[in-house]
């Protein structure tokens, strides 16, 4: 049996989802159908709305289901900057971050590429952490031509948390929106929605529990972005097609459960963590904790062992049956240097040589025991795999 530490990536199907997915499926009714089975999938689909707005702090009309995380993020960006281009085509500048997932990352770079918007990195602080003034000295700046500003909550490689409703704060002065992917911070921090006074708030549903390809942009009432696709004008025209009541119904039912043992979870899951960073320090002295001199999420540890490759430590590791990342899954078959430790300002060596243990529901001190064991074998095997 292996021990997973991999939740960043995905995590188990929580029992409460399984439940309220498998009843679901055995329904027949189109939502958006009047009849009695419509109208009774559509009531189970707007319940699921509700439970996932409370489980957020949105307004139910805020919630848009969909796929997932990416498309979210690209939905939020592309609509965001495309409706604000629109009534003034001065707005053409995105703010974010070097550390962004790929799934903002990307979208920006093709608005950049292919539709005529510059953007703007703000820097960032030793540790990780948006650096607020030189946020505020672009937001005076440029404040007249910026469309949007769109920054994590959680960085899902290092655990670092980014102040938002701060940043919404100095944003609102000018009345810029901005969006957050809140993929890695929803389930695992308290996050809300209304106080925030985010625009737009990215939520995915396999990551706290909820079945795989399903997910929520979080569109405050106030915005209009340009919907990414058309058709049948559902979900407030911004995500067209049949609604997936037996997926909502899934990813409501887990991030019910997922918030209501939030503290308690972040206080089991930091114990394990520390209990973690301070014997891996034991057994290798040299090893740098990326974030530590940042706030972090407690479910994360992300480590750096100088000298070693990441790939080398993943396939060693995996060997002795545990399953750990070096950073985002997605980038997991292209494993090249971290792009968030290079833009932490890392060398290509270290941002080639670090490893993320994510813990989460099922995680227990015998998984970091065994964890240890493994590291304690593996570390000067990879030491010597590696290329001088
Ligand atoms: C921070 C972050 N954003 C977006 C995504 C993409 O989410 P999904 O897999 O639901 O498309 C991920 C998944 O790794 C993520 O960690």
């Amino acid at each position: 049996m292996s021990v997973f530490l991999d939740h960043a990536s995905t995590t188990g199907l929580r029992e409460s989802a399984r439940l309220a997915l498998t009843q679901a499926l055995e329904l027949v009714g189109n939502p958006s159908s009047v009849h009695s089975q419509g109208r009774t999938t559509r009531e189970l689909l707007e319940t699921a709305r509700d439970q996932l707005a409370t489980a957020c702090g949105a307004n139910r009309s805020e919630i848009i289901f969909n796929s997932g995380g990416t498309e979210s993020d690209n939905q939020a960006i592309k609509g965001i900057y495309w409706a604000r281009h629109k009534q003034d085509s001065n707005r053409n500048l995105i703010i974010t971050a070097t550390t962004e997932h790929h799934a903002v990352i990307d979208p920006v770079l093709w608005l950049e590429a292919s539709q005529g918007a510059d953007v703007a990195y703000v820097k960032l602080l030793e540790g990780g952490m948006i650096d607020i003034s030189d946020l505020e000295n672009i937001i005076q700046d440029h404040h007249s031509r910026i469309a949007l500003i769109t920054l994590m909550w959680v960085n899902n490689e290092t655990g670092v948390i980014t102040d938002i409703p701060k940043i919404c704060e100095i944003a609102a002065k000018y009345e810029i929106p901005v969006h957050s992917d809140a993929v890695a911070a929803f389930g695992h921090i308290p996050i809300d929605f209304a106080a925030s006074g985010l625009a737009a708030m990215s939520l995915s549903g396999h990551k706290i529990g909820a079945p795989i390809g399903v997910g929520a942009l979080v569109v405050a009432r106030s915005q209009k972005p340009t919907s990414l696709i058309h058709g049948g004008g559902q979900e407030r025209s911004l995500r067209s097609g049949t609604m997936n009541y037996p997926l909502a119904a899934g990813f409501a039912a887990a991030a019910t459960e997922a918030i209501a043992q939030l503290a308690s979870e972040m206080e089991r899951l930091k114990g394990l963590r520390n209990y973690l960073e301070a014997r891996v320090v034991e057994i290798v002295p040299g090893v740098v904790f990326t974030s530590a001199k940042a706030m972090r999420a407690d479910y994360n540890s992300h480590l750096v062992f100088p000298g070693t490759q990441s790939d080398a430590m993943l396939f060693l590791l995996d060997q002795e049956g545990i399953c750990v990342s070096a950073g985002s899954a997605c980038q997991a078959g292209v494993l090249g240097p971290s792009h968030v430790l290079a833009g932490m300002g890392y060398s290509p060596e270290l941002a080639s040589a670090c490893i993320r243990v994510t813990l989460g529901s099922t995680t227990t001190k015998s998984d970091i025991d065994s964890f240890l064991i493994a590291l304690a074998k593996v570390h000067p095997i990879a030491l010597k795999a590696t290329p001088a």
